[in-house]
């Protein structure tokens, strides 16, 4: 690992996406060693002038791990390494400010030996990263002569369509090189996401199978079981499509369904996936279902009339070798009967079935991201007993379990780790990015433009009963207990 001091900037530190995850992602990792306090300073940056006390006092409810024998102690001496700048997001004076910080702290922590790396995460709205990346690049890069490195990270949502997002990737092109630049798409930073890759192409299991003559249907499924509370102004301008379903629920189809890469280098699974992106067949207004859960308009801050949808089932087909006929069902709502986000893989009936036990159920392969990580195949077993008939069973690996005494790292612990190594596997590339808006600006248009309802549902429901009928008739079958 690279050695020297490393300077972490969270700029919008006061904001929620730091409190709740930026900082308790690097508390963990502070926790485990990988932030040593003889390298490492962090600093906050936002437009509220506080006291770094005060900016402490505000983030230390958040700084729980169980990665630390003794929590709290490591809290205090984790809040010690924080510094707070304060400053606007479009003037030189601040970042001017922010830069001679920076520079203080790398003149007294820096070895003659190590480099300067400076890390600037953006828990930012979107609008302002422009005017921020400009301030970046004109203040505070790293100037150090020993080396080191300037990266930036941004969160979603990466623009609002095809040219919104394209313009913005431009804006920030023209200030950063592309190796400079994470995209955080935190579903890529699961456990079980991050686990597809070995399950497809470690075993040998599924590599003949994985394909249109077996897979009847692929299910993408996110259900939350609460609504829009608190962030009613910021999803009432995006909707599900835009919340969940056109990056996380996309990048999770890509791993399911990309063909092997050369090797593991970050670029080769990037160029994989783009390519699955790329053969994505235009979205069908009849494959896709709408929804809004009833009470969603309640919220002070969203329109009486909005149209936007909580709720969204989109079918996605694949033009490819692999994939041509097997449609891949992406499901995604709010205010839903329970919290899940799973991947489920139905196989196709078995020909000349002679135990007639099609009606038990398809072969299924099911990996759970969450709750309860889980990785489970439902198959067709003689029911133990002296008559021969079949009942459908599972083989479960259930982590819970099997893994007891290993913790499972949080999707930002392990992708600002990442950033910190500089591994761009997990992040979004720029051709990615344009990829995956260009499946869904159509639509989204034309749900902007009010040619597309959002079917009101029942909180706590299934979401609109028009949306099982959709998966039911492009082929999934639903098996019980789900
Ligand atoms: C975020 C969305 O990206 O993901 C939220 O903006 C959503 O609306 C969240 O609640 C879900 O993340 P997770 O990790 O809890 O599934």
């Amino acid at each position: 690992p690279e050695t020297g001091c490393l300077s972490i900037i969270v700029l919008g530190a006061s904001g929620d996406l730091a409190k709740k995850k930026t900082f308790p992602a690097l508390f963990h990792l502070y926790c485990q060693g990988f932030l040593p306090p003889d390298e490492v300073h962090i600093f906050g940056y936002a437009r509220t002038k506080i006291s770094d006390d005060e900016l402490r006092n505000r983030i230390r409810g958040y700084l729980v791990s169980n990665r630390s024998a003794s929590p709290s102690e490591d809290a205090s001496k984790f809040l010690q390494l924080i510094k707070y700048v304060s400053g606007s997001y479009d003037a030189a004076e601040g970042f001017q400010l922010l830069d001679k910080e920076i520079a203080k702290h790398e003149i007294s922590k820096n070895s003659q030996e190590g480099s300067c790396r400076r890390l600037f995460y953006l828990a930012l709205p979107p609008s302002v990263y422009p005017s921020v990346c400009r301030m970046i690049r004109k203040y505070c890069m790293n100037k150090s002569d020993l080396g080191g490195w300037t990266r930036i990270v941004v969160e979603k949502p990466f623009g609002k369509d095809l040219d919104s997002a394209e313009q913005l990737s431009s804006q920030i092109g023209e200030l950063f090189d592309e190796p400079q630049i994470y995209r955080i798409d935190h579903y890529l930073g699961k456990e079980l996401v991050q686990n597809l890759l070995v399950l497809r192409f470690a075993n040998r299991f599924f590599l003949p199978l994985w394909n249109r003559d077996n897979i009847d249907n692929v299910q993408i499924v996110f259900r939350e079981d609460f609504g829009t509370e608190g962030r009613g102004g910021y999803f009432d301008e995006y909707g599900i499509i835009r919340d969940i379903i056109q990056n996380h629920l996309l990048q999770v189809l890509c791993l399911v369904a990309m063909e092997k890469p050369v090797s593991l280098k970050p670029e080769h699974i990037r160029d994989e996936k783009v390519k699955v992106l790329r053969s994505v067949l235009p979205i069908k207004d009849e494959e896709a279902v709408l929804g809004q859960y009833e009470g969603y308009r309640d919220d002070p801050t969203v329109p009486d009339h909005s149209n936007t949808p909580t709720f969204a089932t989109v079918i996605l087909r694949i033009h490819n070798e692999r994939w041509e006929g097997v449609p891949f069902i992406l499901k995604a709502g709010k205010a839903l009967n329970s919290r899940k986000a799973e991947i489920r893989v139905q196989f196709k009936e078995v020909p000349g079935d002679i135990f007639k036990c099609q009606k038990q159920g398809r072969n299924e392969f099911v990996i759970r991201l969450q709750p309860s990580e889980a990785i489970y195949m439902k198959l067709t077993v003689k029911q133990p007993g002296l008559e021969m008939s079949t009942v459908q069973s599972e083989l479960d690996l259930s982590y819970r379990q099997r893994y007891q005494n290993v913790i499972i790292p949080e999707a930002y612990e392990r992708l600002i780790l990442d950033t910190i190594r500089g591994d761009q596997q997990h992040f979004v590339r720029r051709d990615e990015l344009k990829a995956a808006w260009q499946i869904f600006t159509p639509l989204l248009h034309r749900i902007d433009n009010g040619e597309m309802k959002s079917i009101p549902y029942k909180p706590g429901s299934r979401g609109p009963a028009e949306a099982d009928e959709l998966s039911a008739k492009a082929g999934y079958v639903q098996t019980h207990g789900y």
